[in-house]
């Protein structure tokens, strides 16, 4: 798909809410990845399609990641609050036309985070907990600012968050995420 035809994709194919989002997102992006001199065009990109298959069922999911080869671990496979990462993947690498493997692992781990994150890979997972449309949280502006001053520290905080979360709600939670933290405070980001 032509890149001018990505914003209407977006705005037809996602909900009001989920549209503010990615916008929100992109912006968000953009504006960490001049701060830390990260390619900004593969930030906007990862951003603007990071949720681009989030509103679609788990089976129509599933045939979008069954057009590449990207495999689909168990515990995801029925689980749309994982498996939308995956699917959003294998869109842009399918309707949007994106090989380029870093744009791709940021979309792909944005949710879980994973261990070693790219500066990338953690600039999309801020922007997407983060960006100014979200109110999940009483401390997301905190995150927001501190994102900007010292990501790994935002990111730790954000990944904390979410494994509580995962678990007092009953929701499996994927090791990727515990490795993603326990990476960080190894590396005493704290
Ligand atoms: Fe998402
Ligand atoms: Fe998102």
């Amino acid at each position: 798909m032509e890149k001018s035809q990505w914003l209407p994709y977006l705005e037809k194919n996602l909900s009001p809410r989920r549209y503010r989002h990615t916008l929100g997102c992109a912006k968000l992006a953009d504006e960490l990845a001049k701060i830390y001199q990260v390619d900004s065009d593969k930030a906007h990109v990862a951003a603007l399609l990071h949720d681009v298959a989030k509103e679609l069922s788990v089976e129509a999911m599933q045939a979008e990641i069954k057009k590449t080869d990207i495999t689909i671990p168990e515990m995801v496979r029925d689980n749309p609050a994982l498996l939308h990462a995956y699917a959003s993947t294998a869109m842009a690498q399918s309707k949007f036309g994106i090989d380029d493997e870093e744009i791709l692992n940021a979309i792909l781990y944005h949710t879980t985070g994973r261990e070693a994150m790219s500066l990338l890979e953690k600039i999309i997972f801020i922007a997407d907990a983060a960006e100014e449309n979200r109110t999940y949280h009483p401390q997301i502006k905190q995150w927001r600012q501190q994102a900007k001053k010292d990501i790994d520290n935002a990111v730790l905080q954000v990944l904390e968050y979410n494994i509580i979360r995962v678990i007092q709600r009953g929701f499996l939670l994927d090791e990727n995420t515990v490795k993603a933290r326990n990476d960080l405070v190894m590396r005493n980001v704290r």
